[in-house]
């Protein structure tokens, strides 16, 4: 079946371990997926932290024909700026002060297989200019070596800074930005696709439970996912992921109700916009009433459990306006049919070929 159908996907991306999402934003990333994954075209994958943005680089390598090679990740903000060039070139020995044995770098560790470098827009100015060259010739000299190497590895790299900003900024080249985003895929924020966050929810109730020792927890209240539902989630997904697990552990019976969501913010969804401070008043206004649209919308499809005509009826607006709304803020009306069961995910669907 192909990745861009309108059930929810669940794709294996390494054993256990599941991509999720049924929302209709991500067909376009779905569609990108799918086409670049059997090429070896250079991706770059953007998105806001915890969208997920690792996941799909691993998908891409696990649907691809390196997928028999393990995957090789690097994230240019773990090493410290000085290292990075050698933990991505390797050096010879008596490159610099303490190279005292030769050291092979990422790029030549990655032939054969998919490279994946995170935090891309934290290469300093220097390193980026390397690996322009070493994409334009393919081939690349270690850190104080003279002999040519080349190295068949198949690039794919991730940020969440704006790139295009950093390229006028002048700390990113922009010849290297169009290297890197021949094919880009961009992950939307978990608040643009609320469709997932109950789906999200069950998954990693189901995946954490037992690993938890609560294998009891088997259900989310209706005011729980109302409350997940009308959260922003600066931390996206990640964030989601640490909620439940913390949930479980809250919850001393078989369901999770909304007082067992510890909202790292402490502010929770009904929490002051303190950030609005620093926005204009136009903006800071405009912010409020579409969070004020989006609860009263989700009030409304909570009490009429999902009926469009309803809603509209009651809201006094047509259901053309309902369907719009509901698409601008994420909503699908199938999340307000009770009751709100964790869907099981035993035989979970896997809608990919191999
Ligand atoms: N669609 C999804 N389905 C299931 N799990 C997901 C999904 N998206 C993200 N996750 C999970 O959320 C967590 C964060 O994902 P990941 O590390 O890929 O995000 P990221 O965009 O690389 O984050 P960062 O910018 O912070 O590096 C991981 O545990 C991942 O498994
Ligand atoms: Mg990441």
């Amino acid at each position: 079946m192909p990745l861009t159908s309108k059930e929810p996907i669940y794709l294996e991306v390494d054993p256990g371990r599941f991509l999720i999402s049924r929302s209709a934003n991500m067909q376009r990333a779905w569609k990108l997926i799918e086409r670049a994954a059997p090429t070896d075209t250079t991706v770059l994958i953007t998105g806001e932290p915890g969208t997920g943005k690792e996941l799909v680089a691993r998908l891409i390598h696990k649907l691809s024909p390196r997928a028999a090679r393990e995957f090789v990740a690097e994230d240019c903000n773990a090493v410290a700026p000085t290292l990075l060039e050698s933990e991505l070139f390797g050096h010879e020995r008596g490159a610099f002060t303490g190279a005292d044995r030769p050291r092979i770098g990422v790029f030549e560790l990655a032939d054969g297989t998919t490279l994946f470098l995170d935090e891309i827009a934290n290469l300093p100015l220097e390193a980026q200019a390397r690996l322009l060259r070493l994409l334009q010739e393919r081939e690349f000299r270690r850190l104080g070596g003279r002999r040519m190497i080349r190295s068949d590895f198949r690039l794919i790299t991730a940020t969440n800074a704006d790139l295009a900003a950093c390229v006028r900024a002048g700390t990113f080249r922009e010849d290297l930005f169009h290297r890197l985003s021949v094919v880009r895929i961009d992950l939307p924020p978990l608040r643009e696709r609320r469709q997932d966050i109950p789906l999200l929810v069950s998954y990693f109730v189901n995946h954490k439970r037992l690993r938890l020792k609560r294998p009891g927890v088997c259900r989310v209240s209706h005011d729980a996912v109302d409350l997940l539902l009308s959260y922003n989630w600066p931390g996206n997904v990640r964030e989601l992921e640490n909620l439940v697990e913390t949930a479980i552990l809250e919850c001393p019976g078989d369901t999770i109700e909304a007082a067992h969501l510890l909202f790292a913010t402490g502010a929770g969804p009904q929490g002051p916009p303190v950030e609005d401070l620093d926005a204009p008043l136009r903006v800071a206004r405009q912010r409020v009433l579409a969070s004020f649209e989006r609860l009263y919308l989700l009030a409304q499809l909570r009490r009429f459990r999902g009926s469009i005509k309803e809603t509209a009826r009651h809201s006094g607006i047509t259901t053309k306006h309902v369907r719009a709304l509901m698409r601008r803020h994420g909503f699908d009306r199938r999340d307000f049919q009770p009751p709100v069961r964790l869907r099981s995910l035993a035989r979970p669907k896997k809608n990919q070929a191999g």
